[in-house]
């Protein structure tokens, strides 16, 4: 994405965050700082385990608008996850384009719902992971990377009324020609209102998942 310079040049053009930087030198990361403070429109589950435990995959999406402060947040959330290094070997794509939406339905295996109010693809990036360690070790951190920030970017739309789709079958050449990138997609993220709320399915139990090395 492009950087369009505004006091700080850290807004990429299409997405700039209606908030007032104020320097701080203790904080990581301004922008990132301001958009998690910035008081919900709606009341928010604030207990990670709930929110955890509550989330369920959504393919129905209801029309209703997503709010632009709710993905400043989702998006901000991603760049809380840690990454290999520090390096942040990822990059997000938030696709805003109706036509390019409907173009990666086919690209994601023509899932339909690929179509969603809001829809993220987090890719690698390899070449921000500045280790000296073989390429092939550089490409895991990055996939781990993207995977990870998506993760945080699924739980933190769930804490925020959203639900959402992770989507990892998808043809990897189409959806790079789409968003027009070299960079290898790991997974889009659809999000948006769920048009119902559906119960977390159920999983195996512990003792099955869990083996205890001593
Ligand atoms: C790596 C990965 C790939 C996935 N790919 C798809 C996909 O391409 N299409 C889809 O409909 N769901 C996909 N899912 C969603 C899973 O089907 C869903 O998370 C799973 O059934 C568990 O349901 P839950 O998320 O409601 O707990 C994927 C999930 C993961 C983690």
């Amino acid at each position: 994405m492009d950087s369009k310079a505004k006091g700080e040049k850290m807004y990429p053009i299409g997405y700039e965050p209606k908030i007032e930087i104020t320097e701080d030198p203790n904080v990581r990361n301004q922008l990132l700082n301001e958009i998690l403070k910035v008081s919900p429109s709606e009341v928010v589950d604030t207990d990670l385990f709930a929110v955890m435990t509550k989330r369920r995959s959504t393919r129905k999406f209801s029309d209703k608008i997503v709010e632009t402060e709710k993905i400043d947040k989702i998006i901000a959330a991603a760049d809380t996850a840690p990454t290999a290094g520090n390096y942040q070997g990822f990059e997000i794509f938030y696709v805003k384009s109706p036509e390019k939406k409907k173009q990666l339905i086919d690209a994601c295996n023509k899932q339909p719902y690929v179509n969603a109010p809001v829809v993220l693809i987090f890719c690698k990036n390899p070449s921000r992971v500045k280790f000296d360690f073989p390429e092939e070790v550089l490409k895991k951190f990055a996939i781990q990377d993207a995977t990870l920030a998506a993760a945080y970017s699924q739980l933190a739309a769930q804490a925020l009324g959203l639900s959402s789709i992770w989507i990892g079958m998808l043809d990897e050449k189409k959806v790079m020609k789409i968003i027009g990138t070299k960079l290898i997609p790991s997974s889009v993220l659809c999000i948006g209102y769920p048009e119902q709320q559906k119960y977390p399915k159920p999983r195996r139990n512990l003792k099955d998942l869990v083996h205890v090395v001593w």
